[in-house]
């Protein structure tokens, strides 16, 4: 999805690798990939790649990059470290291991080594160890691609927003949108769906509200070139929105779906509604988009009470939303049949570590036979 996503921007051509993808360009290809990418959680500059079949293999690899065009002894630093081999199954050791050849270099060149900050770095170093080799970046993201703005930090369960927009983009919803379709999430918690889509259909740029980036206090950063992409991301003319509406039975994930909504200039074109799911109704005449992320038990409530939401969801689908098309994130395949109608796909995903089912159900009357009996008749 990510490759899809990144050739259509004009970047690449996309080699998709496991869990990344990787492209080519200048400096320019990065800049636009932070400012654009909704599916991508990271862009990491690769600075260098060699051996590291221990600590100290990986120690010479990172020693042997040259540092001071990126960082001196006054910039924070932090190291993210992932993957590993037999020598180096520790991720801390091996962050440890990188951090020192950096600091050892920029010491014996200046006297002076930098600090670390974990939290808010000036520079972010990711290391990747496949086998006995690794890969040197610098993370131009600094904070994941998900946290689009300061003010959005979800509800109590809410999805990433890059998750959130790969299932919108895997539901073929910008086409749907540009049909002026409408979309709805009867469950709609702190709106990550409502955001995501609403954004994509009008052409928000996702990096546009983002006040902070790892490339920010970087020595190559060519602050031209970002402010000349960034004008130009604000200028880009923005298509009409389609309706869009969000229900649920918590009003403080509507105040935060809200909250959410209007930091990006989006409150005005969104319907937030106090409605149970069992009191959910077409918004529209013409049939549209149903998205939704029902609890799954596993986080929130009991799994029995996820069983009867499923069934209620499915119940409400059949029987008022006929001609309509619904994509519902499940937490099990147990759950996914307690919905009662039959996917057109199911798409594994991961929602963190939890292994899903994205379903793609075509809203058609009949039903298919549950594992238990029915929840009840609905309303
Ligand atoms: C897993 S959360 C949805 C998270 C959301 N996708 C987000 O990104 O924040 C499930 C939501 O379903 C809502 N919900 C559960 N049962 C409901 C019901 N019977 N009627 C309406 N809303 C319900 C909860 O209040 C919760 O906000």
């Amino acid at each position: 999805m990510l490759a899809t996503e990144l050739e259509g921007l004009g970047l690449g051509p996309c080699t998709p690798r496991r869990g990344a993808v990787a492209f080519r360009g200048p400096l320019s290809a990065g800049y636009r990939a932070c400012l654009w990418s909704r599916v991508a959680s990271r862009v990491l500059v690769q600075l260098g790649e060699g051996p590291a079949q221990d600590s100290d293999a990986l120690y010479r690899t990172v020693r042997g990059i040259p540092w001071r065009p990126h960082l001196g002894p006054d910039h924070t630093l932090a190291v993210d470290f992932v993957g590993g081999n037999a020598a180096l199954r520790h991720t801390g050791f091996g962050a440890r291991r990188t951090k020192d050849a950096i600091c050892d270099q920029l010491r014996a060149a200046t006297g002076r080594r930098p600090s670390i900050d974990l939290e808010h770095p000036d520079i972010r170093v990711h290391v990747h160890v496949a086998g006995e080799h690794c890969t040197v970046s610098l993370d131009l993201a600094g904070d994941p691609l998900h946290r689009r703005s300061a003010g959005v930090e979800g509800g109590r369960a809410p999805l990433k927003e890059t998750l959130a927009a790969a299932l919108l983009l895997l539901a073929d919803w910008p086409a749907a949108a540009a049909a002026g379709r409408a979309l709805v999430d009867p469950m709609c918690g702190s709106g990550s769906f409502l955001r995501e889509g609403l954004a994509m259909a009008v052409g928000l740029p996702p990096g546009l509200p983002r006040r902070r980036w790892g490339f920010d206090r970087w020595r190559a950063h060519d602050r031209a070139l970002w402010e000349g992409l960034v004008a130009e991301a604000r200028a880009t003319p923005r298509r009409p929105p389609p309706p869009v509406f969000g229900y649920d039975r918590d009003p403080g994930a509507l105040e935060t779906a809200c909250a959410g909504l209007a930091g990006l200039g989006l409150g005005e074109a969104v319907r937030l509604l106090r409605v149970p799911l069992a009191l959910a109704e077409p918004p529209t005449e013409q049939p549209g988009f149903v998205i939704t992320n029902p609890p799954y038990g596993a986080r929130l409530g009991s799994v029995a009470d996820a069983e009867a939401v499923m069934a209620l969801l499915g119940d409400v689908l059949r029987r008022r939303f006929l001609g309509w098309r619904a994509f519902v994130l499940t937490g099990s395949p147990r759950l996914a049949r307690r919905l009662g109608l039959r996917p057109a796909r199911r798409i594994p995903v991961w929602n963190g570590r939890i292994e899903c089912r994205f379903l793609d159900v075509p809203i058609s009357s009949r039903p298919v036979e549950r594992d238990r009996p029915d929840a009840g008749p609905v309303g």
